[in-house]
This record gives structure tokens, C-alpha cells and sequence, in this order.
């Protein structure tokens, strides 16, 4: 059942955060599926620009509807991820989106601020949550890429007064992370203080973590020994997630680690089996892998076990 974006935050608020998972093919969508179910958990489908342009928002779009209809118990909001103001409004007219993310980040202030409230008129006007996004993470997203020293954390004050003029629903904050497989050099730390700060200015304001893969160095070995080279990676400490739930962070988005599960599950299986060529025998074990892969993740975010009382807090 597809519920909206703040249905999800409200049930979610200070207690867990909901995964939100990126999907491009239907293999993605049935493990992220299966495992939403398998561990009873809530959970939030992101598509981006490049995922509706690689397998075609239609195609997505359908994808979506039938794992809906293939489990039905789901409850799961749909969202565009880093969204230009476009593609934000090609979303919020297709009358599919529970709600869009405006990245208008890498603009000044004021134009942020300009872009983000057109955005969040035309949304609320049909009843779809706008994310925005203060502060500017490192690493690639979708054209635009971000060099390591030109990241800015957020500001808190910046941060409350955004919101207050631009009306959006929740905040990405940049907290230290980054885009991709390479986030830190070094062992490194959210920056809980920056959420504790905008906490204490907006409490009961859902924010949002991007880049918050953890990048397994499990994973990361099983793909280089399987002829991969992926040097110096690193993510997010998954014991990180619940403390940041607790100080607000409402949605965490994860994709580079999907990404890693495909890659390993691939190459290890091109490697074992190098006659092969049918390429459903590794999309079978990939779904199950990500299903694995997402179940455990829920559990680190607090979402897992949540959908029996959520589905109950729905229809009261
Ligand atoms: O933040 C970016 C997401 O990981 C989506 O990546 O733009 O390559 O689909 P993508
Ligand atoms: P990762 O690259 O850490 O998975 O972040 C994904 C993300 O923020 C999507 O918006
Ligand atoms: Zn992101």
C-alpha cells in the first residue's frame, strides 16, 4: 500500500528512520520487497533523474505498482530523489509521487530558497511532501559533482530559517557524509551537534541523512577478490543510524551499498561459473542477497517490526 511521505515521518519521528532505498530494475524492487517484509518494516522507494531516465519512469512506475500488488502487506511511500524543479513537477503531476525531493542545494541561499517554495506550492497544492536540501554533501550525484573541501555542513540557523520561508516538509542535511563508496579518509564521525542544534530550533521536524551507506569492507573484499578494484572505500558506522534517528533524522537513504551487493553477487558468480551466460540464475541469488541485505538494515534503523503498529496507527 503506497501512504504518503508524512504519514511514514509522523509514525517515525524520534523513535527510528525509515530506509529509503533506490531502485532501477525490477530485481531491485522485489528484493527491497521481500525484505521490507521479512523484517516487518516500512520503507520509502526512491527513484532518481537517472533511474527514470535508465529503465524509463513508465517502466518504474509499473515495477512499483506490481510489487505492491505481489505484497500486498508493504506499506511504502514513492519519492524522487535529488529532483532539479522539472523533473520535481513531472512528478508531483503524475499523481504517483507521495513526495518529491527539490535539490537546489548547490544554488546560493536565496535561490534555494526561490526555487524550493515554487516547488512546495505546486506540490502541497496536490498533497505531496517537499524534501529540500541545505548544506552540500561531497561525492557524485546524478551530473554534479561535489570535490572533497567544496562540501559545506549545514548550518543550523541557515537551516530553521529556510524552513520557515520556504515551507518545505523535511531537510536534507549535510552532516558530514557523501555521495558513493569513498565518504571518509580515516575513521570519522557524524556531526550530531549540527542535528542536535537544528533539533533544539525545530523539534519535531523530520530530517533527512543521504549518503549514508555503510560500504561493507566484507563486500568490498569479496568484489576485489572476484577481480574488482575498488580502493580506499568507506561509509557510514551502522551503529550511527538509530543516534541519529533519535535526534530527528526521520529518513536515511541508502544506495551505493545496493549497488555493492549487485557487483559482488555478479562478479562472484561470473568468476565460479565462466561458461555461463543466462543472467537469471545471478539475478535470483541478487534478489535474495538484497533482500538479506535490506532486512539487516532495518533492523539497524529501528524500522524493522514497526509495520504492525503502523498499519494499526493508519486506521484510526
Ligand atoms: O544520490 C544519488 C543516488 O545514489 C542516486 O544515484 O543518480 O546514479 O541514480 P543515481
Ligand atoms: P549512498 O551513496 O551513501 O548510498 O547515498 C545514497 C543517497 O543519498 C541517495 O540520495
Ligand atoms: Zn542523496
Amino acid at each position: 500500500m503506497i501512504v504518503t511521505t508524512a504519514q511514514l515521518f509522523k509514525h517515525a519521528y524520534g523513535k527510528y528512520a525509515v530506509g529509503a532505498y533506490n531502485i532501477n530494475n525490477a530485481e531491485q524492487a522485489m528484493g527491497l520487497f521481500k525484505g521490507a517484509i521479512d523484517s516487518k518494516a516500512p520503507f520509502i522507494i526512491q527513484i532518481s533523474k537517472g533511474a527514470r531516465a535508465y529503465t524509463d519512469k513508465r517502466m518504474l512506475e509499473a515495477i512499483i505498482r506490481s510489487a505492491g500488488e505481489i505484497f500486498p502487506e508493504a506499506i511504502f511511500a514513492v519519492h524522487l530523489d535529488h529532483g532539479d524543479e522539472a523533473t520535481c513537477y513531472d512528478c508531483i503531476d503524475s499523481g504517483f509521487f507521495s513526495s518529491v525531493m527539490i535539490d537546489a542545494s548547490h544554488d546560493p541561499f536565496d535561490k534555494n530558497v526561490e526555487i524550493t517554495k515554487r516547488v512546495v506550492e505546486r506540490a502541497h497544492a496536490k498533497g505531496i511532501s517537499v524534501e529540500a536540501e541545505l548544506g552540500m554533501l561531497g561525492g557524485v550525484e546524478e551530473d554534479i559533482k561535489v570535490e572533497d573541501g567544496h562540501a559545506t555542513l549545514t548550518d543550523p540557523k541557515e537551516a530553521d530559517e529556510f524552513i520557515k520561508l520556504t515551507g518545505c516538509d523535511s531537510l536534507a542535511c549535510a552532516i558530514g557524509t557523501s555521495h558513493g563508496a569513498f565518504k571518509f579518509k580515516g575513521k570519522q564521525s557524524l556531526h550530531f551537534d549540527v542535528l542536535e542544534k537544528i533539533k533544539a530550533l525545530r523539534p519535531g521536524f523530520p530530517l533527512v541523512m543521504h549518503g549514508s551507506s555503510s560500504v561493507p569492507q566484507d563486500e568490498v573484499a569479496r568484489i576485489n577478490a572476484a577481480g574488482g578494484k575498488i580502493a580506499d572505500s568507506s561509509g557510514v558506522d551502522v551503529n550511527e543510524y538509530l543516534p541519529a534517528a533519535k535526534l530527528g533524522v526521520t529518513k536515511i537513504n541508502i544506495d551505493t551499498d545496493g549497488r555493492l551487493v549487485w557487483t559482488r553477487v555478479h562478479r562472484e558468480f561470473f568468476r565460479d561459473k565462466p561458461s555461463e551466460f543466462d543472467f537469471r540464475p545471478p539475478g535470483k541469488i541478487f534478489i535474495q542477497e538484497y533482500a538479506k541485505f535490506i532486512a539487516s538494515r532495518n533492523v539497524l534503523l529501528g524500522s524493522a517490526g514497526q509495520l504492525d503498529d503502523l498499519r494499526k496507527s493508519l486506521v484510526k
